[in-house]
């Protein structure tokens, strides 16, 4: 058989990648938000506008490319954002600079489109809300039709034309009327060329099905979602706040989960044996004379167990599943090393310690004149109040024996 002949060489048009393009535009600067920063990276329960938005894409029954159209000075960031959001589908995710309308924006997206995509979705990251099922009703009708298509809402409020006095010139007809939202699906080479031609009239756009429609190509409307809303003042902002704590208490009900608490406990414990050279670093402090611990790292067995207290509340795995127990770069590491970084990842985690408590169980060092100092520095690493009690096991066991010391610490950390 030759190449040729052989099926993989066959042309295959899943080799071009997905045919479905999804383009979120987020290089706004979310003036009427007021947060300050562009809207698509302010902080909504947790995570950002662009991640909540970037999430029902991911949830997707197919494959599509994701562009996300970003200010030229949020690159890095959105990458990092679309990284998470995408996880092992993170090779489906491009990100690129928009311009100064959202026309612009949507171009710069265009422009970044694979080979093989047929039917592109615009939709804003300010919809963040808007649900999967949206996404799969807009591409199906695509599919279906080869049209344009726009999810949209029917008008519930009475409207009215007025003239240029605001004096009413007549009710329209409700039912006629549809307020619609996005994602909105194009076939790729016709929402191109009808941005070609309307190319001066492009920064009045309101939205891209107008464009299109105006190049005389059909366009269908399906089901929107309230859900689907574009967040654009501050209490649109609150208001999707409440519906992903609303959202995340349902899911929680619904697998019979009792609602979850934003206060976690957490437990660690630690064992180190007494080595013959050197110093003793127990506790965040250094011990002169002290026989030290035994350990790939320093063996601060105070700190190892405040490390896996913190990041077992926190549902972040313990010491060794998050630095590598073997990892050459943490060889003699100090304790303060791990602390500092497994606080940082609570952080990054959206929690903060409320507090921890150490319970010291060995012979040596004596503890107790140094209880104070040692709680300053290690609260000062956790950012919250550490308590050390010390105790010896009146001569029983390996710490009673003096072959090593044992560290238990609690942790209570809270979700900000
Ligand atoms: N958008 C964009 N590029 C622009 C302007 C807007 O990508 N130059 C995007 C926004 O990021 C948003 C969507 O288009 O996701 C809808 O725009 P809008 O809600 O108006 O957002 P902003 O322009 O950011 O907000 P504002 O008008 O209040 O400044
Ligand atoms: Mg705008």
């Amino acid at each position: 058989m030759t190449a040729i002949d052989e099926p993989g060489a066959i042309a295959d048009p899943s080799l071009d990648g997905p045919a479905v393009g999804v383009i979120i535009v987020a290089a706004g600067s979310g003036t009427r938000l007021g947060a300050g920063i562009p809207k698509a990276f302010v902080s909504l329960a947790g995570s950002t506008v662009l991640e909540h938005a970037l999430a029902p894409v991911f949830r997707l029954r197919d494959a599509v490319q994701v562009v996300v159209v970003v200010p030229a000075d949020r690159v890095g960031e959105a990458e990092t954002i679309g990284r998470r959001a995408a996880g092992k589908a993170a090779d489906h995710l491009r990100v690129v600079v928009g311009g100064d309308t959202r026309q612009s924006s949507v171009l710069a997206g265009l422009a970044a489109l694979w080979p093989g995509v047929r039917t592109v979705l615009v939709h804003d990251a300010a919809r963040a809300l808007t649900p999967t099922e949206q996404f799969e009703r807009v591409i199906d009708a695509a599919a279906r039709t080869g049209w344009g298509v726009v999810p949209g809402l029917p008008v519930t409020d009475t409207i009215k034309r007025v003239d240029a006095s605001a004096l009413v010139e007549q009710t329209v007809d409700r039912a006629a009327l549809r307020a619609v939202q996005t994602p909105q699906a194009f076939p790729r080479d016709a929402l191109v060329a009808a941005f070609r031609v309307a190319e001066d009239r492009l920064a009045a756009a309101t939205d891209d099905a107008a464009l299109y429609a105006d190049a005389g190509h059909p366009v269908l409307t399906v089901d929107g979602s309230e859900a689907a809303f574009k967040i654009t003042t501050p209490w649109d902002a609150q208001r999707a706040e409440r519906l992903l704590a609303d959202r995340d208490r349902d899911q929680q009900q619904e697998v019979g989960a009792r609602p979850t608490s934003s206060i976690r406990t957490g437990i660690g414990i630690d064992v180190h044996a007494f080595a013959d050279d050197g110093e003793l670093s127990l506790a965040g402090l250094r011990w002169p004379g002290e026989r030290p611990l035994a350990g790939h790292s320093d063996g601060d067995a105070v700190a190892h167990a405040i490390v896996d207290a913190l990041l077992s509340a926190a549902g972040l795995g313990d010491i060794g599943s998050m630095f590598g127990t073997d990892d050459p770069r943490f060889a003699g590491a100090s304790g303060e090393v791990f602390l500092r970084a497994a606080v940082e990842r609570l952080h990054a985690a959206g929690f903060v310690v409320v507090n921890v408590a150490v319970q010291l169980v060995g012979n040596r060092p004596r503890f107790a004149p140094r209880r104070t100092e040692a709680e300053g520095v290690l609260s000062a690493l956790v950012h919250g109040p550490v308590s050390i009690a010390a105790t010896t096991t009146d001569a029983l066991g390996f710490t009673g024996r003096g072959e090593g010391v044992a560290a238990i610490a609690t942790a209570l950390i809270e979700r900000r």
